[in-house]
C-alpha cells in the first residue's frame, strides 16, 4: 500500500500502449504492409464510365484479368464514401453531362482524380483545388496511362512477318476532318506528289473495325497524324494502325523528342524530319522501291511487340500498384495549367 498511485498509473500506462499499439498495427493492415508490401484492398469509384459506354465490373476484374490483387473497381455511387480513390472522365464533365458530387461528404482520406486522354480539354478554371491527381498519356501526370507501348521481348527473335503484299503506297484514315487542322493541310500537300488511300467517314469509306488492320497492312506508309500536336500526345494511330497492322507511321504530332521516348528513331518517318511534302513524299516513293530500306524499318520487331491499352478497367487497376507512392498529400490548385504542357 506503500507506491498504490505509481502501480495504477504505470498499469494503465501499459494498457493504453496496448490498445495503442494494437489500433496501430490496424492502421498499418489498412494501409500497408510492415515488409513493404503494397497496400491491398483498394477501393477505386469511377463515377461515371467515359463515353458512357460501360463495361462489367463483376467479379474480380483486376485480378482476374490483370494480375493486379486487392484492387476494387466499383461504379456503384452509393459507395463513395468506402472509396480510396473516385475517377472522374474529363469528357463528360466538359460537355456537362455528369457533375462532380460537391454536396457529397468526401473523407479525408480519398483522392479525387482528374482523368483525360485527350490533349484538348476544354476550361478547366471550374476545377480548382478539388482534384488530388490526374491520369493522363502524360509523362507527367501522376497517372500515366499511354495508349499503347514497346514491350521488350526476352530475347531478340524474327518471329515477325513484314506485310508483303502493298497495293498502296500510303493510307489514311480520317473520321473527323477539319480544314483548318495542319495535319489536313499536310495531307492536301502531300496527295499532290504520291498517291493517298483514304478511308474513314470523311470519304465515307469507313472501316469495319475488323478490316481496320488487313486494310491497313496492304499499305507501305500510314498517315498517323494526331488531330492535336500536343506534347506526348501520341494515339492508338500510332501503336494500333500502324505499328500492329505492320505499316510504317509517318507521324505528325509532338516533337520528334517525344516519339523517340516511346519508340525506336528507326521505327517511324517524322514529317518534320523534311522541308517540304514534296521530299517527304520523293523519300517514301524511294522506299517503296527499296525493299531493303523499307524493311530497316521493321527491324525494331527483333526486340520489341506492341501493347495496346484500350480498355478502361485495365487503365483503372493499374492505378493500384502506384497507390503506396502518391504524395500523402497533393491539390490542384490550378488543373487548366495541364492543357499548356
Ligand atoms: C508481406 O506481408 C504480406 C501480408 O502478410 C504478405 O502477403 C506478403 O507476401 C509479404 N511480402 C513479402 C515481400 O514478404
Ligand atoms: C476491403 O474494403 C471494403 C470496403 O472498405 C470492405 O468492405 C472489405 O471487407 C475489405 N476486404 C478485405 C479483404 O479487407
Ligand atoms: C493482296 O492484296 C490484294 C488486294 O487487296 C488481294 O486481292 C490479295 O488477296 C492479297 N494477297 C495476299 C496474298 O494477301
Ligand atoms: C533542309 O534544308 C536545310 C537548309 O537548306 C538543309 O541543310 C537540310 O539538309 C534539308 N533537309 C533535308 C532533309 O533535305
Ligand atoms: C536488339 O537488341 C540487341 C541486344 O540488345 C541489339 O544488339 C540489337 O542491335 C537490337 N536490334 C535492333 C534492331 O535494335
Ligand atoms: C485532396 O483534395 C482535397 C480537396 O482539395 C483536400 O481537402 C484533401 O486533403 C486532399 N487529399 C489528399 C490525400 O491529398
Amino acid at each position: 500500500m506503500t507506491r498504490p498511485l505509481p502501480l495504477t498509473l504505470l498499469i494503465l500506462f501499459m494498457i493504453i500502449s496496448l490498445i495503442y499499439g494494437w489500433l496501430f498495427m490496424l492502421n498499418e493492415q489498412n494501409h500497408h504492409f510492415s515488409n513493404g508490401s503494397l497496400k491491398t484492398n483498394i477501393t477505386i469509384l469511377l463515377w461515371h464510365w467515359p463515353f458512357g459506354i460501360q463495361y462489367s465490373l463483376a467479379g474480380d476484374v483486376c485480378l482476374k484479368d490483370y494480375g493486379i490483387a486487392g484492387c476494387h473497381l466499383i461504379d456503384n455511387r452509393s459507395l463513395m464514401e468506402s472509396a480510396n480513390l473516385v475517377v472522374f472522365h474529363n469528357a463528360e464533365l466538359k460537355y456537362r453531362k455528369e457533375h462532380l458530387p460537391l454536396d457529397l461528404p468526401r473523407p479525408a482520406s480519398q483522392r479525387w482524380v482528374w482523368l483525360s486522354l485527350e490533349a484538348y480539354n476544354g476550361n478547366l478554371a471550374a476545377y480548382k483545388n478539388l482534384f488530388n491527381l490526374t491520369m493522363s498519356y502524360h509523362p507527367q501526370a501522376d497517372i500515366t496511362v499511354p495508349y499503347g507501348k514497346l514491350i521488350v521481348k526476352e530475347r531478340p527473335s524474327q518471329d515477325f512477318v513484314i506485310p508483303k503484299n502493298k497495293s498502296h503506297e500510303v493510307c489514311w484514315v480520317v473520321s473527323n476532318y477539319q480544314k483548318w487542322q495542319s495535319r489536313s493541310a499536310v495531307y492536301q500537300k502531300l496527295r499532290q506528289n504520291i498517291n493517298v488511300q483514304v478511308y474513314g467517314y470523311f470519304v465515307k469509306r469507313p472501316l469495319r473495325m475488323a478490316a481496320l488492320l488487313p486494310t491497313i497492312s496492304q499499305c507501305y506508309f500510314y498517315l498517323a497524324f494526331e488531330n492535336t500536336e500536343s506534347r506526348h500526345y501520341i494515339t492508338e494511330k500510332l501503336w494500333r494502325n500502324a505499328f500492329l497492322a505492320g505499316a510504317v507511321p509517318v507521324v505528325l504530332g509532338p516533337p520528334r523528342g517525344d516519339y523517340e521516348e516511346v519508340a525506336p528513331p528507326k521505327s517511324f518517318i517524322h514529317v518534320n524530319d523534311f522541308n517540304s511534302t514534296e521530299e517527304l513524299a520523293k523519300y517514301l516513293r524511294s522506299l517503296t522501291k527499296d525493299p531493303e530500306k523499307y524493311n530497316a524499318y521493321f527491324t525494331w520487331r527483333q526486340n520489341y511487340t506492341v501493347k495496346l491499352y484500350t480498355d478502361w478497367r485495365e487503365r483503372l487497376c493499374n492505378i493500384c500498384p502506384l497507390y503506396e507512392r502518391f504524395p500523402i498529400k497533393k491539390i490542384y490548385k490550378d488543373l487548366g495549367t495541364w492543357t499548356k504542357w
